[in-house]
């Protein structure tokens, strides 16, 4: 099969799928012509399949994807602008989590709904590491406030700025302040040396944040895990990604303790015109 293949009967010949891929390497030689790949098109293509999703007639197979494997666009299931708004809005970082673990069929399918976040060139180059036990979770955190007492011991600027004295006196207090006695933390990674890694992972970690809060779940950014996670070797080792991968982002998860009534404010915009 060629990279993608055009149903003579089902295509109308509008050209949509040559203006709309990104990489331009769909063409038409006339407008009778069938859309077909541009020379070396499997050099350059994606594999977006912006092609296909984007006909509407199902015209276009690409052979990552078909239109029939692709599901269709609901617009009755998209929300309005007011609903968005205040759904972000909503959304808090949790600190404080039930006992109850969360189903790992729950988290599996977070992830799912994460892996559709966008990445460079759709590279897609982020892999998940849950850490689904609780007692690891805590080893973890331990590992983090050895990293923190290092931080201090060294007199590290940032440790004074971010007062870890206090993290560690609570530490030693039974007080968990880095992963907040949640049950989960789910860690993204990839190879440390791609370009496209650390945005992509901090979108998806960001959609796996905003999806978890729509199923009833409390979810908070891990930062001081994920700066342990990269910085710090006992933590790099008990961690233990694949060789060359790096953590870039972590997430705490679990049922959340309390509910939030209101909405709380923010700073106003900074913009700029031009
Ligand atoms: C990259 C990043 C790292 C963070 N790390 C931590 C953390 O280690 N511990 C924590 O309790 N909150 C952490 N937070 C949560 C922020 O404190 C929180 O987003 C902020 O106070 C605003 O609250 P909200 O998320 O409820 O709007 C982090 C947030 C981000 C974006």
């Amino acid at each position: 099969m060629s990279l993608f293949m055009v149903d003579s009967e089902k295509c109308k010949k509008d050209r949509i799928c040559v203006d709309e891929c990104p990489a331009q390497i769909i063409a038409m030689k006339d407008k009778q012509a069938l859309p077909e790949p541009i020379h070396r098109a499997e050099d350059f293509c994606i594999q977006c399949g912006h092609c296909v999703a984007v006909c509407p007639y199902g015209a276009l197979t690409h052979e990552a994807m078909s239109p029939e494997q692709c599901p269709p666009a609901r617009k009755e299931l998209l929300p309005d602008p007011e609903w968005v708004e205040h759904f972000l809005r909503f959304r808090r970082s949790i600190r404080t989590y039930k006992e109850k673990p969360v189903e790992r069929e729950t988290i599996a399918r977070l992830i799912d709904i994460a892996r559709y976040a966008p990445s460079g060139s759709n590279s897609q180059p982020v892999r998940w590491h849950v850490v689904y036990d609780r007692k690891e979770v805590r080893k973890l955190a331990g590992h983090v406030v050895g990293w923190m007492r290092y931080l201090i011991k060294e007199q590290y600027e940032f440790a004074m700025s971010l007062n870890m004295d206090r993290i560690v006196t609570a530490w030693d207090a039974g007080i968990d302040r880095i992963c907040r006695g949640a049950p989960h933390v789910i860690v993204a990674h990839a190879p440390a040396d791609d370009r496209a890694a650390p945005a992509a992972c901090t979108i998806a970690l960001s959609y796996l944040d905003l999806a978890a809060s729509s199923f009833g779940l409390g979810t908070c950014w891990a930062g001081y895990f994920h700066a342990a996670a990269t910085m710090w070797p006992p933590m790099r080792n008990a961690v233990d990604l694949p060789e060359r991968h790096t953590c870039f982002g972590a997430m705490m998860i679990g049922y959340p303790k309390y509910t939030y009534h209101r909405l709380p404010l923010r700073n106003e915009p900074r913009i700029t015109w031009r």
